[in-house]
């Protein structure tokens, strides 16, 4: 367990456990971990709704009820730092200068399939005037590498230095899958700093693995959990996310 809490350390995450350190669950202090890199939402209302998408007894309905209520809270944490500008507004008593997000910021949200949908339907409500980009994907069951199946997206961007891309997954396991898709957007001529990764749950390997190597992007996140098992699913986790989001579970 000590070994569990170093590595977070190593991650450049100052933190202290919010439960006894023998809790099957374990968390980061956001307060702290607001400082780094990574951001580990601690918030009452997204415990509760992670103790009701981790639960196995939790049908699909109110799955992705619960799991639309984490990822408002992730969207707003992530699209914090967006620029504004001013404009004249009438409200029906006065004129007056509101803020609006930059319309001359680009902002793509990037959904990996299909649990990112999860959170891009949110996001895509959220964030005014997006790109939204469906990226096919899903993980091969021996190797557990990400296996491409759809990716529609132009070779190039435009102005790529003022363009954001959120990443959307609900879970960041090994982090394959989400390496895989900073790469393409890299590739692309995306600056690293540009790039903010949206996860319900993740595993302390899959974002050790991405800050080793993207040393500039940002992991919004609403738990960092222990450990994968031998399938490299997400222990204490919750299971297979797409299954669940579009109830496609098979009895075992
Ligand atoms: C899941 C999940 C992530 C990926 C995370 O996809 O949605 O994309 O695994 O694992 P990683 O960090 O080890 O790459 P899955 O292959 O289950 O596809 P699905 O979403 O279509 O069910
Ligand atoms: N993908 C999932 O859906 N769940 C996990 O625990 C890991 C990868």
């Amino acid at each position: 367990m000590k070994k569990y809490w170093y590595a977070i350390l190593l991650a450049g995450v100052a933190c202290t456990p919010t439960r006894n350190d023998t809790d099957e669950i374990q968390c980061i202090d956001a307060t702290k971990a607001r400082t780094g890199r990574l951001v580990v939402l601690n918030h009452p209302l997204v415990h509760h709704h992670l103790s009701i998408i981790r639960d196995k007894n939790t049908n699909s309905s109110a799955f992705r009820f619960s799991l639309k209520r984490i990822a408002e809270q992730l969207v707003y944490e992530a699209t914090k730092n967006l620029s504004t500008i001013a404009v004249n507004v009438s409200t029906p008593v006065a004129d007056t200068i509101c803020k609006c997000v930059d319309p001359n910021r680009k902002i793509f949200i990037a959904s990996i399939l299909r649990a990112g949908l999860g959170i891009t339907n949110i996001a895509s409500d959220i964030i005014p005037n997006a790109e939204i980009h469906l990226l096919g994907m899903y993980r091969d069951e021996k190797t557990h590498s990400p296996v491409w199946y759809y990716n529609k997206l132009p070779e190039t961007f435009k102005n790529t230095h003022s363009i954001t891309v959120f990443i959307c997954d609900t879970m960041l396991a090994t982090g394959g899958s989400a390496s895989e898709v900073v790469k393409m957007y890299l590739r692309k001529g995306i600056p690293e700093e540009n790039i903010i990764i949206i996860c319900v749950i993740s595993a302390l390997k899959g974002v050790n693995k991405l800050f080793e190597e993207f040393p500039k992007i940002k992991i919004i996140t609403a738990s960092v959990d222990r450990t994968l098992n031998q399938e490299c699913y997400i222990v204490p986790g919750l299971g297979d996310a797409g299954d669940r989001i579009f109830n496609t579970v098979v009895a075992k």
